[in-house]
This record gives C-alpha cells, structure tokens and sequence, in this order.
C-alpha cells in the first residue's frame, strides 16, 4: 500500500450550534455544545485512514485531556501517531459557530501546533522515506512548511498544500509544492485575484500554475470543483446532498483524493472520489464524526443509501 504522510495541526473543537451565527455586538441563545476532534491535518489523515489508505502523521499536541482526546480519536481510525510529540502547552483549540443552514465561522488557537519546528522534524524526517505524497495545511508555522517542503523534494515524495487559512506562500518554495488544494476564498486571498466568476478562478489558477505550481484544484462548495494543470482546465459539478454542517467538508475531499490519487494519479477520479467523501461528510455534524468510511463512499450512490445525492451533468 502506499505510504501518506500528513504534516499538520491537531485541534479540539470546541461546537456551538445556534439559529443564527450573532453578528459583532449581538447575542443569540445557542442549540448545543460539543467538543468534537478536529484540525484541518488530523481531519486529513483521518479521512485518509479511515478510507482505507496508510497514513502517518507529524504533528504535536499538548499534555492536557484536549490531546489525549484527539489522539484517541485518530488512533481509532488507525493513524500511525507514534511520530506525535507531546508539549509543555495547550492542544490546538478551534472555536465553531455552526448555524441552522451548516454554515460555520472558526477561530483557531494555534496551541501546540505552533511548535513543530526544525528540530522535531529533523528528528521524523526518515518517514518520508518511501511516501507517495506529503500532506500539509497552514495550521503549522510556514518555516515548518518550507522545510518539509525542501525534504520532500529531496526526497522525491509528491507534496501537496492545503492552504487553509490562507496566507502568503513564500517565492521560494512554491515550486516545491505539487498540488496545491485552496477554496476560492482562499484562492482569491493568494493571488489578489478575485474568484467570484468562473473566469476570475481560471485566472487566478493560472498564475499559481505560472508560479510553478502543476496541478491546482480549486474547491468550491456547492459550485463543485475547477481543476487546472498543463493539460486541463475543467469544472466539476458538485453532488448535491442535505447540509448539516460543512465543518471539515474541503479535508474530507482532500482525504478521498490523496486516496485514490496515490493509486493511479488519475486526477478525474481522485477528484470524483473526494468529492463523494465531502458530500457525505457535509450530512453530519462535526469535524472528524462526520468523516465516512471506505465502504460508505464506495457504496455512495447518485439518488441512493444517504439522502438524495445527485449531479447535474
Ligand atoms: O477544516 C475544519 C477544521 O478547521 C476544524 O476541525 C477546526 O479544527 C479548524 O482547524
């Protein structure tokens, strides 16, 4: 099987669910709370194992009940975590507002994810030995990012970045990085381009591609996919399902694409393939809870077993 390395944050969402997200100065009675695992590089690696893939995860968390949880968590879906260092500081905290249409606002409080630095990874570099692809996410530091950047070029090992949240990527690696996966927001926060039209995404994908960057897949919530390489720029239609909460939805794709993506980089199918993970995942509520497994997604059906699922094409 082929070996997935994830390098990236490790969170405790910390959930409310209310009608309406209160606006700056407003309070609103909230539904429920709920602490649910989360953190866009442990969501990753736990769509990716829990879909059947071998994923090994970098990362830290800090020495409170928080990161025990979460590490339970990932271990259940059977992430090899014996690379996670535990520190001296709170396990990364993510605050979520999720309102009555599953729309959701976060603040993320970097915690013990804001330690991984060059020396712990120098001590967990020789994973990278063999891997298919590297998997990373903003939620670390950038020097973090660089440098895994670099080891895996060195390494000949795939990379790809989910560049959530958005920020600036530095001149000098962003040729390093293979497969770039931002939101249009995201998208539109890189380049200074703005990605409310179908031409403002292809422009803006262009010059990451300018930049260096091969493939660009651009998620776009309900208005599905864009995918850009030096062959293809296409569009992909969203399955439509019921939203309960889209917390997690763009790493449950990531999780479905590395998937299948490492199999036989068919980029059609990759994409295909994590946009069904997301379409199921976007029908629960929570970040890793909501996250399906291999038989789910394979048995996902247009019209069929988890609510009315259906592509205009
Ligand atoms: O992508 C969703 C994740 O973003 C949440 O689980 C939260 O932890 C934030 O990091």
């Amino acid at each position: 099987m082929k070996k997935i390395i994830v390098a990236g944050s490790i969170n405790m969402d910390l959930v409310v669910r209310c009608h309406e997200i209160p606006k700056i100065g407003e309070t609103v009675p909230g539904k429920e709370f709920l602490t649910i695992p989360g953190g866009k590089g442990a969501n990753q690696a736990v769509a990716i194992a829990k879909l059947g893939g071998d994923c090994t995860f970098l990362g830290k968390v800090g020495k409170d009940i928080f990161g025990q949880k979460v590490l339970a968590s990932m271990k259940e879906s059977q992430i090899k975590i014996e690379k996670i260092k535990e520190e001296d500081c709170s396990t990364g905290v993510a605050i979520i507002n999720v309102d009555d249409k599953g729309k959701n606002n976060i603040i993320y409080i970097e915690g013990a994810n804001g330690k991984i630095d060059g020396p712990y990874i120098d001590s967990v570099k020789e994973v990278l030995g063999g891997a298919s692809i590297l998997v990373m996410q903003n939620e670390i530091p950038q020097d973090a990012i660089n440098y895994l950047l670099k080891l895996a070029r060195e390494k000949n090992v795939k990379t790809l970045l989910n560049p959530a949240p958005a920020r600036e990527i530095p001149e000098e690696v962003i040729s390093l990085i293979d497969i770039i996966v931002p939101n249009e927001y995201e998208l539109e926060r890189i380049t200074g381009v703005q990605t409310q039209t179908e031409e403002g995404i292809k422009k803006a994908a262009k010059n990451l591609f300018d930049l260096g960057i091969k493939i660009i897949i651009v998620t776009l919530g309900e208005r599905g996919v864009f995918l850009k390489t030096d062959k293809v720029e296409k569009f992909f239609t969203a399955y439509k399902a019921e939203v309960v909460d889209t917390t997690a939805a763009g790493d449950s794709f990531i999780g479905g694409f590395c998937n299948k993506f490492v199999e036989n980089s068919d980029l059609d199918e990759a994409i295909n393939y994590g946009q069904k993970t997301a379409a199921i995942a976007i029908g629960r509520l929570g970040a890793q809870t909501s996250i399906p497994s291999k038989e789910e997604v394979e048995n996902f059906k247009i019209g069929g077993w988890y609510g009315t699922y259906f592509k205009d094409e």
